[in-house]
């Protein structure tokens, strides 16, 4: 698929059915997180699949309003939790060739360990479109968060920036174009053009 194509069909899909992915396309998908940029090549990422049914069935009740609101989602065949690893932004970053060695936070301009972890996911996203499937990027909230690491013995040092689904879309998706074809914003009013303000 062009690429130009994959990026224009990647929508959150949250409606699935239960066909199987082909083990090659899950293994595709999770390498091409690996891809991602990362701020000193530091790569503070893991990520947690899921591919299994019971383990996918032990997932689902840290992520309520996804199970209430969209069932189908958890007959996705492949879960993702992308997780970002902050202390190893903080010692490569503590290396002579950046010499951050107080290892301060305040150092950093953003959190890239969520930011490359970020891309991490997003590599995934358009890996799936890809493919020919679908996926959907969702939020873990806090609440969840302590029991989940606790069911999939996740070490506190790693922090779950959410989960993404990855299948084939129901056949009977509700149609989900117009509304956010029209609340998308355009590049006339968020691009600023050589000056603040300028769109054009
Ligand atoms: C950081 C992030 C968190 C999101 N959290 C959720 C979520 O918790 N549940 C959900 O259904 N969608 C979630 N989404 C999907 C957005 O709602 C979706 O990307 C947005 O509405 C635009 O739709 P599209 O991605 O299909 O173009 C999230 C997206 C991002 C990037």
């Amino acid at each position: 698929m062009e690429f130009s194509e994959v990026v224009r069909r990647r929508r959150m899909i949250r409606h699935y059915s239960d066909k199987p992915l082909a083990p090659e396309a899950v293994e595709r998908i999770l390498a091409s997180a690996l891809r991602a940029p990362s701020a000193g090549f530091s790569q503070g990422w893991a990520f947690l699949a899921l591919t299994d049914p019971a383990d996918r069935a032990r997932f689902w009740p840290f992520v309520p309003t996804r199970t209430e609101q969209t069932p189908t989602m958890q007959d996705a065949p492949l879960v993702v939790v992308p997780l970002a690893h902050k202390a190893a932004y903080l010692e490569r970053y503590a290396e002579s060739d950046k010499g951050w060695e107080d290892r301060a936070e305040a150092r950093w301009p953003a959190p890239y360990w969520y930011i490359d972890t970020g891309m991490a996911a997003l590599m995934m996203l358009l890996s799936a479109v890809d493919e020919g499937l679908d996926a959907c990027f969702f939020g873990i909230m806090p609440d969840h968060l302590e029991p989940f690491r606790t069911e999939f013995g996740v070490p506190e040092e790693y922090a779950p920036i959410g989960g993404i689904t990855v299948g084939y879309r129901a056949d009977d998706v509700p149609p989900q174009g117009s509304r956010i074809a029209e609340r998308r914003r355009g590049a006339a009013e968020v691009v600023h053009r050589g000056h603040w303000g300028l769109h054009s």
